[in-house]
């Protein structure tokens, strides 16, 4: 049961433990202040009685647990809680939620930037501030249900980091230590609400807390056709190197699920081009980019229509 809270909610350990006690210790709030509220308002216990300890602690509940929260240092996940809950009840199911999308990269990021030219930001503000594009990106938006909500990347200088900087989307800077023995970064995934997470270019394994806390919601980009050419060691220049030495006559793109192992999981889609006589790995590398940009963000759109 704590195991499947933990993937529900996306949170580790820790902060599960701190979710519960919140919800017991604003429980408990909420119940001491209907009743000392009514007892002020100088109230005989009987059915008035009940009925107003009911409305008042519905009422009082939101305000003590994100109380408790705060030095419980859950705010951040209340708040989120609280407004799905309010969604709910409200049965506002008219605008559907935006899938907020993380983007792991390490290298130039190229594809990372396809995806975020095809899911403008809503709500973006263009760092010149120029008034008639942060116009014109909220017109595009208002149709728009996905956004690259954060770049994360584990090279300090990657140009990933530039193209996050430049679109206004903030980014996070990864350590191999916190990544893969610590919390593996869910706490700061939930922090910005990712719903859905794309690696394009990520050489670091995914860790097996973050797959299961996003079963079926962490897709890979591999520059060849899987099974062929994966696993650990192909990526970049070795994937097209081995091909031609392979004598492959054709190569191209994979796109999967992620599992616990190297270029492995289901695959979703694929795409060919032809690899020529006189192929050099910088010629195929830049066929492959062109194949990747095409449809990258394409099946990305699909599955999360689905
Ligand atoms: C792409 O070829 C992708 O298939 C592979 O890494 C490369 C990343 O390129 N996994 P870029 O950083 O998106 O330009």
């Amino acid at each position: 049961m704590f195991e499947k809270l933990k993937q529900r909610w996306k949170v580790n350990g820790l902060n599960l433990v701190l979710i519960i006690a919140t919800f017991a210790l604003g429980g408990s709030l909420c119940g001491y202040a209907g009743r000392k509220l009514l007892m002020l308002a100088g109230l005989e216990k009987g059915a008035l009685w009940i009925i107003l300890y009911v409305l008042l602690v519905t009422l009082l509940w939101p305000i003590c647990v994100l109380l408790i929260s705060i030095p419980l240092g859950q705010f951040v996940f209340f708040k989120n809680y609280l407004t799905k809950v309010w969604k709910k009840i409200s049965g506002n199911k008219n605008k559907p939620g935006i899938t907020r999308i993380a983007v792991f990269a390490s290298g130039a990021g190229s594809n990372a930037q396809q995806i975020i030219n095809s899911f403008p930001k809503p709500l973006l503000f263009s760092p010149e501030g120029r008034k008639m594009e942060e116009k014109v990106a909220k017109i595009e938006a208002k149709n728009n249900i996905y956004e690259v909500a954060l770049i994360v990347c584990n090279k300090p200088g990657a140009g990933v980091l530039q193209i996050a900087d430049k679109a206004g989307i903030p980014s996070l800077l990864i350590e191999k230590e916190r990544f893969f023995n610590g919390d593996n970064y869910l706490s700061e995934l939930m922090h910005h609400r990712i719903d859905f997470i794309v690696l394009a270019g990520f050489l670091w394994k995914m860790p097996v807390a973050l797959i299961q806390a996003f079963p079926k919601k962490i897709i890979n980009i591999h520059p060849a056709l899987l099974p062929k050419y994966g696993g650990q060691g192909m990526y970049g220049s070795n994937v097209h190197e081995a091909v031609i030495a392979a004598g492959e006559k054709e190569s191209g793109i994979s796109i999967h699920y992620v599992d616990e192992m190297y270029d492995h999981g289901e695959i979703i889609f694929q795409a060919m081009c032809v690899v020529a006589e006189n192929e050099t790995p910088a010629s195929l590398a830049r066929k492959i980019h062109v194949l990747e940009h095409a449809n990258y963000p394409r099946v990305i759109a699909e599955i999360l229509q689905k």
